[in-house]
């Protein structure tokens, strides 16, 4: 569901509460935007909870927000699994209204992706026109006013590139099979590019000078603090469970396993200097996402009420595994090292945490023991 759908109630109730003027047919203000994206403050008194949606820095956000206003697309940056391609519907949602005029950028996508291709059958039987004619979803923004989506852009080649080029620039498209008025399509006054591109693609298809000079690049940082990424593996699990009426339950224990074992495996792919002694996954914060989604969608479907560690670890394991057998050795290693060495990493616990605290149950605890337990058990099925 499109976060305009997901948000409409949220959406309407901004609307209807904005007082400050909007850009073209903007749906709200910048102000409202950006609160629709990071939430109420403490300062604002909304009759209604507005969710952060979107977990980073507010300069970011606003940063995009001015962008989207001004002559230039957005282009947002980042590691895969850093929240792009959420934040670029998030700001279609808020500005147009409506998030699904999206190109898919691929090694395959052609200029007719991007402009228009003819409905054949209708031009045989009446000739190119502007019925037969199919717009691209980014035309069909231009005619409307809305903000067209381009999804990875770095991995199209440069005919594309070069075609977004003239519609940035000019904010047009010429039809050149068609005459007078029909040859050309005006984009009317809201409309712009929100693109989003993987910085590990960079380098495969390096942007044109030309194109780059037609963007604003907002860069989007992994989220390495742990209280925000707690953060966000909540709220998508709330909106997970909610969307599959799930009811199981969530351990904070189960969340805390989830989260340490993710920061022990960027760990320890951090301190290994070959490529192939890392795992193919990128260990993003949508990488924990899908372990614990697919961990609660299995209890809700075969298990029980509660989150087992069990379930969790073998979620963890099929999640990650992609490459077989190179995967299974390392996150083999790694959950052998992580049930022999447990006082080192009490140590390292203990060091991290005031020294008052009571230690660190975690390594000790049944929990954890069910769970490396049953991580081993999920790595032996892959022979
Ligand atoms: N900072 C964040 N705030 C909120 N949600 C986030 C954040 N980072 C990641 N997510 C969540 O992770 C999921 C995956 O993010 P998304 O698909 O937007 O990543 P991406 O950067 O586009 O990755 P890719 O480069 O692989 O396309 C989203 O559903 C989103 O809910
Ligand atoms: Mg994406």
């Amino acid at each position: 569901m499109p976060a305009e759908e997901k948000y409409a109630a949220e959406l309407a109730y901004l609307a209807s509460v904005d007082k400050d003027p909007r850009p073209f047919a903007w749906r709200l203000s910048p102000r409202m935007i950006r609160t629709f994206i990071l939430g109420a403050g403490p300062g604002d008194s909304f009759d209604r909870p507005i969710a952060q949606k979107f977990f980073g820095d507010a300069s970011l956000v606003e940063r995009a927000i001015v962008t989207l206003a001004s002559d230039r697309g957005l282009l947002l940056i980042g590691d895969p699994g850093t929240g792009k391609s959420w934040l670029a519907e998030l700001l279609a949602a808020a500005t147009s209204g409506n998030s699904t005029h999206v190109v898919q950028g691929t090694a395959g996508t052609t200029e007719d992706h991007i402009k228009y291709s003819w409905n054949v059958a209708m031009v045989i039987a009446g000739g190119q026109s502007r019925e037969s004619m199919i717009p691209s979803p980014i035309m069909t923004a231009m005619q409307r006013g809305e903000m067209g989506r381009f999804e990875e852009l770095t991995r199209c080649g440069s005919d594309v590139q070069d075609a977004l080029i003239s519609i940035l620039s000019e904010k047009y498209i010429t039809i050149p099979e068609l005459r007078g008025d029909e040859s050309v399509v005006y984009a009317k006054p809201g409309f712009n590019m929100i693109a989003t591109a993987n910085s590990r693609d960079r380098g495969v298809n390096e942007l044109s000078t030309a194109l780059k000079r037609r963007f604003n690049f907002v860069t989007i940082p992994i989220v390495t603090n742990k209280k925000s990424e707690k953060e966000i593996v909540l709220f998508r699990t709330r909106e997970l469970m909610a969307r599959h009426t799930i009811s199981v339950d969530v351990p904070p224990t189960m969340l805390d396993i989830l989260l340490q074992t993710f920061a022990d495996l960027r760990e320890a792919t951090a301190n290994t200097a070959s490529e192939d002694q890392r795992l193919e996954s990128s260990l993003s914060t949508a990488e924990q996402i899908g372990v614990l989604e697919d961990a609660l969608l299995h209890s809700n479907f075969f298990g029980d009420k509660a989150l087992q560690p069990g379930t969790l670890a073998r979620s963890l394991v099929g999640t990650l595994v992609r490459r077989v057998p190179e995967d299974v050795s390392i996150l083999n290693k790694f959950w052998h090292a992580s049930a022999t060495e447990t006082e080192g990493v009490k140590k390292r616990k203990k060091g991290e945490e005031a020294a008052t605290s009571a230690a660190p149950k975690s390594d000790k605890s049944p929990e954890w023991e069910a769970f490396v337990a049953g991580g081993k058990q999920a790595l032996t099925s892959f022979k």
